[in-house]
């Protein structure tokens, strides 16, 4: 579980956070918090250093798309989904919890 602050969240700018010593990225999308892995599911590239657009998070390194909200792989060359995380929010903070 990691707690961070809602109005930190930039619009379209994915910012990296460890829960429980995972590499999570977290998107704010409007009023709209997601949490999906941080680590492509292709290969070693962090995926808060991609772009989002829509509920879409686009990997730098080879250019496949994630949906935020389910983590499914949209695009080739990542063919397994992300796994995705539980987001809480209460007024300005936000925790992100894993699933298990
Ligand atoms: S490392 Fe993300 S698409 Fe290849």
């Amino acid at each position: 579980m990691t707690s961070l602050s809602f109005d930190s969240l930039q619009q379209g700018k994915p910012t990296r956070i460890e829960v429980d010593g995972v590499p999570v990225c977290v998107a704010r999308i409007g009023d709209e918090v997601f949490a999906v892995a941080d680590t492509c599911s292709h290969s070693e590239a962090s995926l808060s250093e991609g772009d989002v657009a829509d509920f879409k998070i686009e990997c730098w390194l080879h250019g496949a798309e994630f949906d935020l909200r389910t983590g499914e792989a949209l695009s080739l060359p990542a063919t397994e989904p992300l796994a995705t995380f539980n987001v809480q929010r209460d007024g300005d903070s936000i925790t992100v919890v894993s699933k298990e």
